[in-house]
């Protein structure tokens, strides 16, 4: 099967410093399936034209193609609603998006909390919006396996005064996955609500924003095998609805004069200006490619490779895996006696392997971890067992030259 797959990623079968390419960062960015730039051609040659504004056929065409993506994303993360479905940039926007509106709604006294596993992108806004508004954060600690510890977690909600909590549903540093459903149940018992982090758990796990009971959500679509410059931020209806505009431009107001404006219901408060329409359309085929492979075999395949690179790491001499959390997704972030991270990717890429080496936007986490980078390698349904092999062969090969 995998090879099927495989054979849809043009880019794999490139070769770098004449070595077969491997590629294991997908954590920061997937590659693209052949049906996602087709798709994307299709809608250039046959579906072009501004969406929303146009009375002729095209443009009538283009918007039908786009709003039928929402539709598309909504049964996907299964929605309640398909206008709960806000596209944005990245799930970086996503975040901007809710701090600076849900944020200006905060009660005075009330705080929002994070944890400690937060990439920047669900950091930053908060600490930006603690600036402008004086909203204090409160940080969930993580345990030495790297997982969130549920007990502390409890008893910093049971204070009463957090308002929202927005955490990740899997580490893009240790690939913890979170227990999204408990933290929720929990969040709600003492009436905060929870916004998930789902840019990494959403290519590898089905995501059900009922099921887990969750408020609002995050994810980007270049990790989820589609473009870059479209992201979602999902929400409860009534909780989206509530909130004040973030940007202000054409196509999220009901009226206006030069003496003010009304604005549109969500999603299109949320939406303005020309939006990411052919980055909307490649995302809906990326969707299409996950689903015809099956989530569950996409998770099946990618659980065999964590267990494999579990072993076959712990075996590298002077190697050490950071965190060892209950659930791991396809993300080992290892640091090398004697080596430093940046060393490491180096030497792994003269030898065709690019992983990923540095803070992984997540410097806080860095420091909590005592270790100034580390070097990560993360998987994707694309991804086989010979190249976890070629990443150990590397590695210590690596660790000859430099140990
Ligand atoms: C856990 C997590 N959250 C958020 C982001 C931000 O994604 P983007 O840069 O697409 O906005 C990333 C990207 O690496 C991530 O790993």
């Amino acid at each position: 099967m995998i090879e099927s797959v495989r054979r849809e990623f043009p880019i794999l079968s490139e070769t770098v410093r004449g070595k077969p390419f491997v590629f294991l960062d997908s954590a920061a960015s997937a590659q693209k399936p052949e049906c996602v730039l087709q798709a994307i051609a299709q809608s250039v040659h046959h579906c072009y034209a501004n969406i929303h504004r146009g009375l002729y056929a095209m443009s009538e065409k283009a918007t039908e193609a786009y709003e039928d993506v929402r539709h598309k994303i909504a049964r996907f993360i299964n929605a309640y609603d398909a206008r709960e479905v806000i596209y944005t940039s990245n799930s970086t926007a996503a975040f901007n998006l809710l701090a600076y509106t849900f944020g200006s709604r905060v009660k005075p006294g009330q705080k929002i909390m994070i944890s400690e596993l937060e990439h920047h992108a669900n950091l930053v806004p908060w600490l930006m919006l603690r600036d402008r508004c004086g909203v204090e954060l409160e940080v969930a600690p993580i345990d030495e396996h790297g997982d969130i510890d549920l007990e502390a977690y409890e008893a910093l909600l049971a204070r009463g005064d957090i308002a929202l909590v927005a955490v990740t549903h899997m580490s893009n540093v240790l690939g913890t996955v979170t227990p999204a459903k408990e933290l929720a149940r929990l969040a709600h018992q003492y009436g905060a609500r929870l916004l998930l982090d789902a840019s990494q758990s959403i290519v590898h796990y089905p995501v059900d924003v009922q099921e887990l009971d969750i408020d609002y959500m995050a994810f980007t679509g270049h990790k989820l095998y589609g473009p870059t410059g479209i992201g979602v931020l999902w929400g409860r209806y009534d909780y989206l609805n509530e909130l004040p505009p973030f940007m202000g431009g054409g196509d999220m107001i009901k009226s206006v004069s030069f003496t003010g404006a009304s604005y549109a219901d969500v999603p299109h408060r949320f939406e303005a200006g020309t939006p990411p329409i052919l980055e909307v359309i490649g995302l809906g085929a990326a969707i299409d490619f996950v689903e015809r492979i099956g989530r569950d075999v996409i998770l099946k395949h990618e659980q065999h490779l964590v267990d494999v690179a579990s072993r076959s790491l712990s075996e590298v001499k002077g190697l050490r895996i950071l965190g060892n959390p209950r659930e791991r997704g396809g993300v080992f972030s290892f640091v090398m006696e004697g080596a430093h991270p940046h060393d490491l990717a180096v030497l792994l890429d003269q030898q065709g392997i690019a992983v990923r080496a540095g803070q992984h936007c997540a410097e806080p986490l860095m420091d909590r971890l005592g270790v100034k980078a580390t070097a990560r390698a993360s998987f994707a349904v694309y991804t086989t067992e010979e190249e976890i092999g070629a990443l150990i062969k590397g590695l210590e090969t690596a660790r000859a030259l430099l140990a």
